[in-house]
């Protein structure tokens, strides 16, 4: 009994003298240490790394004099049980929040499970983890686009050049040749950017003849030798090329260089992203158009929303959808407009 009250009472002491202490040091600020730990579903993907470059760079500016910020990123090299490894490995670092792109957006049972377990709150980004798991714990977020947008952008692009310049329908059939360069398999914007970029040229009218498609997983590389395949198979007829980014839209225009193939002898081709080398194939004109995926918003949302939650703050100011879920819109590039986006590019870095 003596014990406990001794320990009672030490406790109350140690109170009033952390009170009085705080009191008398009024204008010294504690410091508040937030670790963030982002996993990178394969850092050699292109969006994605300059996407969590932006990242960051947000971290880095949202530190306060009462916050610091850590950022420890990961990449899980296409692999999801090294994602499942890299998530322990941060919560067992202490990480008190995590930004995670999973690898396959079906399988998010393990991170959900140790993130629940050790209360660290998850933002998911670009890969959109299944409904029913993000509802799971009222501490999951995701921040993305919405494809359909990006491939209705892509679709109203590609029709107003068939409308404007004739040239396009190089044999004059009245239709529009066309081969698909997609993204991974099960990937939400690559089934929903292709579906309806291709649905919104019809719509508005245009003839369309699909002449093939190719799997490319984002891939510039890949699209290359996609593409050449594609060439020897059709040669001058592909008067359209539809790529689900502009990594694999520079891989199609990568395979024409290759061959040499005359301005004359091209497609158009349009991609997806605004990425730095989207942008400058927009500006040198191999490329007809593409759809911003606008990962300064992201990247900012992420952060921002990130700390909040870590903080407790009120979150009335994001503007989710169900609660949960942030959409960045895209937009249109050409090269009307290119400079807009690389100048916003130019200021983030
Ligand atoms: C897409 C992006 C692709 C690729 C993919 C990875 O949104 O357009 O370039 O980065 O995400 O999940
Ligand atoms: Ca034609």
């Amino acid at each position: 009994m003596k014990k406990i009250m001794a320990a009672l009472l030490s406790g109350v002491l140690l109170l009033f003298g952390l009170a009085s202490a705080g009191c008398a040091k009024r204008e010294e600020t504690t410091i508040r240490y937030l670790r963030v730990g982002v996993v990178e579903y394969n850092a050699n993907d292109t969006f994605i790394s300059e996407l969590v470059s932006c990242l960051k760079d947000d971290f880095r500016d949202l530190q306060r004099e009462d916050l610091n910020i850590s950022v420890t990123v990961k990449d899980a090299a296409g692999s999801q049980r090294t994602e499942n490894t890299c998530v322990e490995e941060l919560i067992d670092g202490g990480c008190d929040v995590l930004c995670v792109n999973l690898v396959d957006r079906a399988t998010t049972s393990t991170i959900i499970d140790l993130a629940t377990e050790h209360n660290v709150p998850i933002v998911f980004f670009n890969r959109e983890p299944v409904r029913e798991d993000l509802m799971q714990w009222d501490r999951l977020y995701y921040v993305g686009s919405d494809p359909t947008q990006s491939g209705e952008m892509q679709g109203e692009l590609a029709a107003d050049l068939i409308r404007s310049d004739s040239s396009v329908d190089r044999n004059k059939d009245g239709k529009i040749q066309f081969v698909l360069l997609e993204g991974e398999p099960g990937h939400q914007d690559a089934i929903v950017r292709t579906e309806t970029s291709v649905s919104t040229i019809r719509g508005s009218g245009i003839e369309l003849e699909k002449l093939s498609y190719s799997i490319a997983n984002w891939n510039r590389a890949q699209a290359l030798t996609r593409m050449s395949q594609l060439i020897t198979q059709y040669g001058s007829s592909i008067e359209l090329v539809l790529a689900n980014n502009d990594d694999m839209a520079l891989g199609a225009i990568d395979a024409y260089d290759r061959k040499n193939i005359t301005e004359a002898d091209r497609p158009a081709v349009f991609g997806t992203d605004g990425t730095k080398e989207g942008l400058s194939a927009i500006e040198d004109g191999t490329m007809a158009g593409t759809v911003y995926n606008d990962k300064e918003g992201q990247a900012l949302a992420m952060a921002k929303l990130a700390v909040a939650v870590v903080e407790g703050a009120d979150l009335s100011s994001f503007n989710f959808t169900d609660g949960r879920y942030l959409y960045l819109p895209y937009q249109k590039v050409t090269t009307e407009n290119v400079a807009t986006f690389r100048a916003k590019q130019q200021g983030e870095n």
